[in-house]
């Protein structure tokens, strides 16, 4: 045995029955345990790391540390997995997420890590689980795995990491798609549900606290959509919609019956066309919800309108085209 090795010892895994071999927990994301991206540990505070057994270090720079098993359990209910869904875990370390996942969800999935010890390790475990037939975990790069079959992507790495991640979760996963991350987030792609969990057995990042945050992958809503919908007091009108794409966020104008009205807040939850706007009808201003699911530059659905809340369903669904297509930014 390794000198480096003999310092590890087993302890008990959050994976139910198991224990993480102390080799497979000998590194460290250092930066999170300073509590900053980048930041290297000091001899001093590795050995404190080890010391409180909180996370283990290894001398190169992957970095590796658990999830507590309530954030794991926080993670999965906020991805809103379904039996049918596919997993992935970037950078699986022991492969808790995606075991926990198979064991409670039944859904199949798999993991990578650059760290193949772990990666054995993680398929012992979904072995010993009963679930190696639904989940596998896979010695590679992130940035070299296809995320296309992906309904639900999690992720507990760095926050430079999630940066460079970015671009290709939102070019590879389809709409509609969700990513759930641990501590760090993806910046100007603000998050579509966020908690912040209290977790006294954390000593890394902010000790004591998680953040888990989920997006839902945006499809393109960008354009000038026409079209008629129905409105409060049972006439339908002629609507019309010119918008603007960041992320899932939809900024523009929009006219009910020929006449501007006042947009509140207009999103793209994965291809859904989901638009508020405040438009005047018989005398007063009213509320309208449109929730439309699009196919290309079709969408039809449902509408709510009144002051109340929530407003009323109306009969009838809002129909609407895409006129001119523009690029959403999708950073
Ligand atoms: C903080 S741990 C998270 C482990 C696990 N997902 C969890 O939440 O318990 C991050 C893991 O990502 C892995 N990792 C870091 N960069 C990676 C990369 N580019 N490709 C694959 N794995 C990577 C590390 O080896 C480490 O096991």
């Amino acid at each position: 045995m390794k000198s480096s090795e003999t310092a590890f010892r087993m302890a008990p895994s959050a994976i139910s029955g198991l224990a993480v071999p102390a080799a497979a927990r000998r590194s460290v994301l250092h930066a999170l345990v300073a509590g900053a991206a980048g930041t290297v540990l000091s001899q001093a505070a590795r050995a404190q790391a080890v010391a409180r057994d909180a996370v283990v270090i290894r001398s190169d720079s992957s970095p590796y540390v658990p999830t507590p098993q309530k954030v794991v359990d926080e993670m999965l209910r906020m991805g809103r997995l379904s039996a049918k869904d596919f997993i992935v875990d970037l950078g699986s370390g022991d492969g808790r997420i995606i075991i926990t996942a198979a064991q409670r969800m039944a859904v199949r999935g798999f993991g990578v890590d650059l760290d193949a010890e772990l990666v054995r390790y993680a398929n012992a475990s979904a072995k010993q689980a009963g679930v190696s037939d639904r989940v596998e975990f896979f010695q590679r790069d992130i940035f070299k795995t296809d995320l296309s079959g992906a309904d639900v992507v999690t992720m507990y790495l760095l926050p430079e990491v999630n940066m460079m991640a970015r671009p290709k979760l939102l070019a590879e996963l389809r709409p509609g798609a969700r990513v759930v991350t641990h501590d760090y987030h993806f910046e100007d792609w603000l998050p579509d549900d966020r908690i912040t969990l209290d977790v006294p057995e954390k000593k890394v990042g902010t000790p004591g606290l998680a953040y888990v945050y989920m997006w839902i992958v945006p499809g393109q809503g960008a354009g000038r959509w026409q079209g008629r919908m129905p409105v409060a007091g049972g006439q339908t009108l002629p609507v019309e919609l010119d918008l603007e794409q960041r992320f899932q966020i939809l900024t523009g104008t929009v006219s009910l019956g020929g006449r501007p009205a006042k947009l509140v807040f207009a999103e793209m939850i994965g291809n859904d066309l989901s638009v508020i706007f405040s438009a005047e009808v018989g005398g007063r201003q009213v509320r309208h919800e449109i929730r439309a699911p699009a196919r290309g530059d079709e969408a039809a659905g449902s509408v709510r309108a009144g002051n109340e809340t929530p407003p009323p369903l109306l009969p009838g669904q809002a129909v609407l085209s895409r006129v001119v297509k523009r690029k959403a930014h999708l950073g």
